[in-house]
């Protein structure tokens, strides 16, 4: 199903109150999702389910974005991102997603739960503009070198708006 969907360029915006959840294991399996995510994606559950989590990734997001997410949650941290999101008829919609480390009792890491909310409109105008600058960035980079360029470019946005880290400064838009 994967590589198909072609983008609309239509984005579906979210209510105040639409909460999409999944979980994943440790590998990033989806396998559980909630009635928002296949309402709001477009995907049934058994198209969802045991399906690698990329299967509604937006080919406008950057690969660093990702690397940074799993560098996070692999390190036993949560993580806040903002997601552009595609849906099964190539439409897509912005969350503010927030993706944690689930563990079992041995303090040993089992899956990844991910709520992601309606972002505000003032943050969806500023990481679609990162975001396409990441995406040339690693383009022009080559696929060896195109994380490195895309971190870079994160790391200077960061600097540039006075935060200490990435987390901070996503969670002040
Ligand atoms: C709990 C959890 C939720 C995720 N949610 C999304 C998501 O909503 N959209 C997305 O594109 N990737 C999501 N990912 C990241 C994907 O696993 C994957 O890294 C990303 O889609 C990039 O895929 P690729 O490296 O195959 O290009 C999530 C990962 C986890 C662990």
């Amino acid at each position: 199903m994967k590589g198909i969907i072609v983008p609309t360029g239509r984005e579906v915006l979210l209510k105040n109150d639409d909460f999409i959840v999944s979980k994943t294991d440790t590998k990033g399996r989806i396998v559980y999702v909630n009635r928002e995510f296949m309402r709001i994606s477009g995907f049934s559950e058994s198209e969802l389910l045991d399906r690698q989590h990329n299967i509604i990734r937006h080919p406008g997001m950057p690969r660093g974005i990702f690397k940074l997410l799993w560098d996070f949650i692999a390190a036993g941290n949560e993580c806040f991102a903002y997601v552009k999101n595609l849906c099964k008829n190539g439409d897509h919609y912005w969350v503010l997603a927030h993706v944690t480390p689930d563990f079992n009792k041995q303090g040993e890491i089992i899956g990844f739960f991910s709520v992601r909310r309606k972002p505000n409109q003032h943050a969806v105008d500023y990481f679609s503009q990162l975001y396409e600058k990441l995406i040339k960035a690693e383009q022009e980079a080559g696929t060896r070198r195109a994380l490195a360029a895309s971190s870079a470019l994160i790391d200077q946005a960061v600097e540039e708006q006075g935060f200490e880290n990435y987390q901070s400064f996503i969670l002040s838009r």
